[in-house]
């Protein structure tokens, strides 16, 4: 018989002590679970825990296959209302009170300015790891049935993500701030016959001042957390309800041994077990593809938030936010540049307002919002690229892209319609333009793909890629090549940067 050491036994009783009094109980109704049945009850029983499932399959704690960035995307957004709450109690949306109260952060307030700088950065963060979420997402297939809708969802969260750092842009009421806000409005009035309309909705009037910065702060504080909230509220519910995270199909012998079990002839069935439709408990799987959802599941997120929470510690605390001088709007910086996000659009809107304000943005939210629809073949779920052959033709579809925006960008400097034809009309310009003849090509590629390898997978692979690759090459563009009046500039004179 095994003896447990002086040491074992002493480590139980303190944890015994700690986890098993009336205090903890009333709490979490029972003491550490040092079984499974207990760690079952654990997540059933915990406001917080029940959102995820007792038992997790492998597949989805993988860190090579979420990267967990669905789950840094939340932990941001929680720290960013942790922080986002407590500026509030020293920010008052007013255009004569918000520089100098930002100033205060930044001197006055005991530990305001890392305050300020974690709120700043966690937002940039969480625009880059919900973009990186939704490339895992579509990179992995994981849009198709029965995620359709839920993938919709994550694209309304995109959006909701967007607006929530562009209305927190304006709240400095730094020049930095006034301009990037200018020009961010500004593109979204170029849609014709409501352009000029949602422009006025978002501003307050035609031009940014303080019915702007309130509608702003509104919309920043309350509005889009509280929408943000019920998406991802309803995000979660759905992933639960669509069996859990996507992974590949079971392998046949397993599935039909699985069909075997369900309808064996040797048994009587109750109502619920032929009645149609999907439980939690979808695709049943091998009790070996399962752990425990406690310690596993929790734990490894327990982890993550340590590390968002450090790494984001260690940038607010040696990198402060920017702030320049009180906003002027006499005084307009040359360029004035929109936020980051929005500088591949920025660019585009330099070669044609239509394109970059209209055709382009209209093109990926309905190409987003429909790709699930289109893209109906369940092949590939689960698995990066889908194939050796997705690998193949997203790679292709990266380093093609490179060259045709490149030359594309290049011809537009030398043979634009109005170089070629000095009075041609608008609509020649609105046509004619690297951003509209880039879409013809890669609707053009994306089918062709489609074509050849007789899949709608790959099609939807290169098509995603072609967009992602350019849209990067021109937010590097706007970022880091243009300079006063938007000219040409080499990164190290290029200004405006944030
Ligand atoms: C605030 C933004 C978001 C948050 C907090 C969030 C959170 C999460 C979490 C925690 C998961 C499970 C773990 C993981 O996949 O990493 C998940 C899965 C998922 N998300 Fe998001 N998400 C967000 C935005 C998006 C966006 C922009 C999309 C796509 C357009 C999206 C589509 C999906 C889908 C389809 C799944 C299921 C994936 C699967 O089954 O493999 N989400 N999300």
């Amino acid at each position: 018989m095994v003896t447990e050491s002086p040491r074992e036994t002493g480590r139980k009783k303190a944890a015994s002590w700690l986890t098993d009094n009336r205090v903890v109980r009333s709490i979490f109704r029972r003491g550490y679970p040092d079984n499974d049945l207990d760690r079952a009850a654990v997540m059933f029983s915990n406001f917080f825990l029940h959102v995820l499932p007792a038992r997790t399959h492998v597949h989805s704690l993988k860190p090579t296959y979420t990267w967990g960035l669905g789950i840094i995307s939340l932990f941001l957004f929680v720290i960013l209302l942790g922080t986002g709450s407590l500026l509030m109690f020293f920010y008052v949306p007013s255009t004569e009170r918000a520089y100098s109260d930002m100033k205060d952060l930044q001197f006055v307030v005991s530990y305001g300015v890392v305050l300020r700088n974690l709120h700043r950065w966690a937002a940039h963060a969480m625009v880059a790891v919900v973009f990186l979420h939704m490339c895992r997402v579509f990179y992995t297939a994981s849009y198709k049935a029965p995620r359709e809708f839920n993938w919709v969802i994550g694209v309304l969260l995109w959006g909701a993500t967007l607006m929530m750092s562009f209305t927190g842009y304006l709240l400095p009421w730094d020049q930095l701030a006034y301009w990037a806000i200018t020009v961010g409005s500004s593109i979204a009035s170029y849609p014709p016959l409501v352009g000029e309309y949602i422009r006025t909705l978002m501003l307050g009037g035609d031009t940014v001042g303080q019915n702007a910065l309130i509608r702003f702060y509104v919309m920043h504080v309350i509005v889009l957390p509280g929408i943000m909230m019920i998406l991802m509220g309803v995000h979660f519910w759905r992933i639960r309800k669509d069996g859990g995270l996507s992974r590949p199909p079971a392998p046949p012998a397993e599935a039909a041994q699985g069909e075997a079990a369900a309808f064996s002839p040797h048994k009587t069935y109750m109502l619920v077990e032929l009645a149609e439709g999907k439980t939690p408990m979808v695709d049943a799987q091998a009790p070996e593809e399962e752990v425990m959802s406690w310690p596993h599941t929790v734990f490894r997120m327990l982890v993550v938030f340590v590390g968002v929470v450090a790494v984001l510690s260690a940038v607010a605390y040696f990198f402060d936010a920017p702030l320049e001088e009180l906003a002027n709007p006499d005084h307009p910086p040359n360029p004035a540049k929109a936020p980051w996000y929005f500088l591949g659009l920025q660019e585009i809107v330099s070669y044609s307002a239509l394109a970059g304000g209209v055709i382009v943005p209209a093109a990926a939210i309905i190409g987003l919002m429909t790709i699930p629809y289109i893209d109906r073949n369940p092949e590939g779920q689960g698995a990066w690229f889908t194939s050796a052959q997705g690998r193949r033709i997203t790679l292709w579809s990266v380093v093609a892209v490179i060259p045709v925006v490149l030359v594309l960008t290049w011809l537009n400097e030398h043979y634009a319609v109005r170089i070629l034809v000095p009075g041609a009309s608008q609509i020649w310009v609105d046509l004619l333009n690297p951003g509209t003849i880039l879409i013809a090509l890669f609707a053009a590629g994306s089918l062709y793909t489609w074509r050849r390898t007789g899949s709608s997978r790959m099609g939807a692979l290169a098509l995603y890629s072609y967009f992602l690759t350019s849209y990067l090459i021109y937010t590097l563009i706007g970022l880091y090549f243009r300079g006063a009046n938007w000219a040409w500039v080499w990164p190290w004179q290029a200004t405006g940067l944030h």
